[in-house]
């Protein structure tokens, strides 16, 4: 038998050498599948093996790998989601408020339109700080989308980037923004019960998650879950209590170190609130690693959709890839004129603060210091390729059953997960 095997992903054919990782030879093929880490965390590189097999870079969900991790084994036929391109923009810092103790709400204005799926995370990188990954999420009164970035973020001791947040990053601070990125997205036309678990700021996505979903279907049954440590770290309180009034969405806050005398308020880590799922459930978890990992062996025995976006505090990695093409969700909309930069004379005062606190900042160049890098595909080496192979023989030993051919998902219920 031949070494090399031919691989398909959206349509376009390549020869690759057995064993060699899925992403090294797209790429060094030219074919592009999103990715970041590299490193089997981020969920960027997800894809679906719709026929074939590959070794090692398994998920938890059925059929899905991480290309970045999988080596390839027989012939393959890849499926790869359309997702936003990953571009980059400048941006400065327009306002930045303490919506509870040690965690931030921060607003910032890209320079050009940036387009994103609510739940996916960017890479910001403060000017004379490290880059950074963090979820954009809707605003307080549910607005998505427009030409201010809502992020919520936790200060973390030590942390580089949090604890300057209010001493050495104020507004006005310049910035880039690299994305987007990730997989625990909202997919449009989803009727399925969903169920949005978030820890600390993780709810941070779970709002853009939610308020996208109720924009596109405001019947879909819901359950929201989200965490905090101590009762004062409940930022989310005002948001959740105009979900409560919708009869299709169920409200669960629940904060770990208790006792809390309030009727509506749990005890308790997210885990055990989770209600009974079901195979057709979709569930978002962000947030805490170790909660998402919990929630990742409750959905599988579930057999539910499941995607996760772990806040990992590694930092991320070099810049990569690019994709499809979707809506542009963050854009400048028609009505939404550039605000004056002069004087403001003959200018409607806006109704947004943050609006008004934009137009105040001063338009100055961002210095291009980080221009956008491509690493290159890594080759396999031979021993890799043959420790590959080798892992296929013993599995094949172990459980010739796990050799069959994958099943092929029904569309739509493509999943993420995490190592
Ligand atoms: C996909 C993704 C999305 C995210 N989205 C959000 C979000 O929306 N909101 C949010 O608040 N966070 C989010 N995060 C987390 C965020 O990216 C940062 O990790 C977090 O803000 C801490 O950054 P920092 O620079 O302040 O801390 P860091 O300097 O990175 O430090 C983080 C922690 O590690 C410790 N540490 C650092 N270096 C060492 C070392 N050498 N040895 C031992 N310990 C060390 C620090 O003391 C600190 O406790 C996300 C993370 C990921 C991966
Ligand atoms: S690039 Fe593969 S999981 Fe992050």
């Amino acid at each position: 038998m031949s070494n090399f095997r031919t691989v398909t992903v959206k349509g376009r054919q390549f020869r690759v050498r057995a064993g060699d990782v899925l992403l090294d030879g797209a790429l060094a093929n030219g074919v592009e599948i999103p990715f970041d880490c590299r490193a089997g965390t981020c969920g960027t590189c997800m894809v679906h093996v719709a026929k074939g097999q590959t070794v090692c870079g398994e998920t938890h969900t059925q059929g899905m790998i991480y290309a970045c991790q999988a080596r390839v084994v027989s012939d393959l036929d890849v499926e790869v989601e359309d997702v936003p391109e990953i571009d980059i923009s400048k941006a400065r810092l327009v306002g930045l408020r303490e919506v509870a103790p040690d965690i931030m709400e921060l607003m910032i204005a890209p320079e050009k339109s940036i387009s994103y799926l609510p739940g996916q995370y960017f890479k910001f990188t403060f000017a004379g700080y490290p880059a950074r990954a963090y979820s954009p999420t809707a605003s307080f009164d549910g607005r998505i989308g427009g030409r201010v970035i809502h992020l919520n973020i936790k200060k973390v001791r030590g942390g580089r980037v949090t604890t300057a947040l209010g001493s050495g990053i104020r507004p006005g601070h310049r910035l880039r923004i690299q994305g987007p990125y990730g997989h625990a997205f909202l997919r449009p036309g989803g009727a399925g019960r969903l169920i949005l678990a978030g820890s600390g700021t993780g709810f941070a996505p779970i709002w853009a998650i939610a308020a996208m979903a109720l924009r596109e279907n405001r019947n879909r049954p819901m359950v929201i879950i989200a965490g905090a440590k101590k009762l004062p770290q409940l930022y989310m309180t005002p948001i959740l209590a105009q979900l409560a009034r919708l009869p299709n969405v169920t409200i669960i806050p629940t904060v770990e170190e208790g006792p809390i005398n309030h009727p509506s308020i749990r005890t308790g880590r997210i885990e055990p609130q989770m209600p009974t799922l079901t195979a057709s459930d979709v569930v978002y978890a962000c947030g805490s690693p170790r909660m998402v990992t919990a929630l990742a062996g409750m959905v599988e025995k579930a057999g539910a959709t499941f995607y996760a976006d772990p806040f990992d505090s590694a930092p991320p990695e070099a810049p990569s890839g690019l994709i499809g093409r979707i809506k542009t969700l963050v854009a400048r909309r028609p009505a939404e004129a550039e605000p004056s930069r002069d004087s403001g004379k003959g200018r409607e005062p806006s109704v947004d603060p943050f609006e008004r606190a934009l137009s105040l900042v001063p338009k100055d160049p961002i210095d291009d210091d980080l221009g956008l890098r491509r690493p290159e595909p890594r080759r396999s080496t031979a021993a890799e390729r043959d420790h590959a192979l080798s892992l296929v023989r013993e599995r094949a030993l172990a459980d010739p059953a796990q050799l069959q051919e994958r099943p092929r998902r029904a569309a739509g219920q493509t999943a993420s997960g995490l190592v």
